[in-house]
C-alpha cells in the first residue's frame, strides 16, 4: 500500500531535481504542475543574489515563475542549457517519453534539444510498461492542416481526436502558439518508436509531436514509499523483463485505483 500521496511523490521528484541546479546558472524548465513545484523550490532554495534564472516553455509556467520571484530569460539570449527540467505524461522503462498532457510540448521539445542533460520528475503512476498504455499521444497541429493530419495518422495506428478547451465548453483547445492538439490514442503499438515519430515529423501540419524518444538524460520518480529514484538511459528492460521500479510503480497505481474505485 503506498504510503505517500501521489501529490507528495510528485513533489519529491520535484525537489530531488532542484537539487541538481546550480546558482546564478539559466536552467530550463517546461511546463505542467511539477515544473510548477520545481519553480517554487528554486525560489524557496536560492537566496536572492544568486537565484538561478529560468527560460520556461509555456505561458502558465511564466505566470507561476513571475510570481514566485523567479527572473526570466529567453532563448534570443541563450543558445545552450546545461540543464532542463521537466515532467511527463508517461515514461516507459526504456525512457521513451509521452508528454503534452499540457499542450506545451513543441517549446518543451525545442528547449529540450537546445539543453545538454533534460531530468524529468514524475511521480510513480506516470511508469508504464509501453507508450499509450495510460494516455493518449499528443500532437500539435496546423488548425489549416486538420483534415489531413487525421486522415494520415489511422495508418500509423493511432485512433485521433481534437482536444476541446476544458474552459470553454464546445471550443477546441489553443496551444500557446495558436494551433490545435490531436489527442491520438495508440490502437497498434509500434514496433519502431522511432520511426513513428519520424513519419508523425513529416505529416504536413504536425508542428511537433509529444513523443520525446532518446532526449532524457535522467528521470527523478517519486515513489510510493517515499524515496526517489533514478533511472539513468541503458538501464531498461533485459529479456522483456520489466526494471522491479517499474514492476513496483504498477502494483503501487492498481493499489491506488483499487482504493479509488472501492
Ligand atoms: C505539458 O504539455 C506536458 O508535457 C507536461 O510536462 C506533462 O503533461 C506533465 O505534467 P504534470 O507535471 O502536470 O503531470
Amino acid at each position: 500500500m503506498p504510503s505517500v500521496s501521489l501529490a507528495e511523490a510528485k513533489a519529491l521528484s520535484a525537489r530531488a531535481a532542484v537539487g541538481l541546479v546550480r546558482e546564478r546558472e539559466v536552467v530550463a524548465v517546461g511546463s505542467g504542475s511539477t515544473v510548477e513545484l520545481a519553480l517554487e523550490e528554486i525560489a524557496r532554495r536560492f537566496a536572492e543574489d544568486v537565484r538561478p534564472t529560468v527560460v520556461v516553455a509555456s505561458r502558465k509556467a511564466e505566470e507561476v515563475a513571475r510570481r514566485v520571484g523567479l527572473r526570466m530569460s529567453s532563448i534570443e539570449k541563450v543558445h545552450q542549457f546545461r540543464l532542463m527540467l521537466d515532467g511527463a505524461d508517461e515514461v516507459t522503462p526504456s525512457l521513451s517519453l509521452i508528454k503534452g498532457g499540457g499542450g506545451a510540448h513543441f517549446r518543451e521539445k525545442l528547449l529540450a534539444r537546445m539543453s545538454e542533460n533534460l531530468t524529468i520528475m514524475v511521480d510513480y503512476s506516470k511508469l508504464v510498461r509501453r507508450l499509450g498504455e495510460n494516455t493518449p499521444l499528443p500532437l500539435e497541429v496546423v488548425p489549416f492542416a486538420l483534415p489531413l493530419v487525421e486522415r494520415s495518422v489511422a495508418p500509423l495506428g493511432l485512433s485521433p481526436s481534437v482536444r476541446m478547451d476544458p474552459n470553454a465548453p464546445g471550443t477546441p483547445y489553443r496551444t500557446d502558439n495558436g494551433n490545435l492538439i490531436l489527442d491520438c490514442r495508440i490502437t497498434r503499438e509500434p514496433a519502431d518508436e522511432s520511426a513513428l515519430e519520424t513519419a508523425l515529423a513529416h505529416v504536413p501540419g504536425v508542428v511537433a509531436t509529444g513523443l520525446f524518444i532518446g532526449m532524457t538524460s535522467r528521470v527523478l520518480v517519486g515513489m510510493p514509499d517515499g524515496r526517489v529514484e533514478e533511472l539513468l538511459p541503458g538501464e531498461g528492460p533485459v529479456h522483456g523483463t520489466l526494471p522491479p521500479v517499474v514492476q513496483e510503480a504498477i502494483s503501487a497505481r492498481r493499489a491506488l485505483a483499487k482504493t479509488h474505485h472501492g
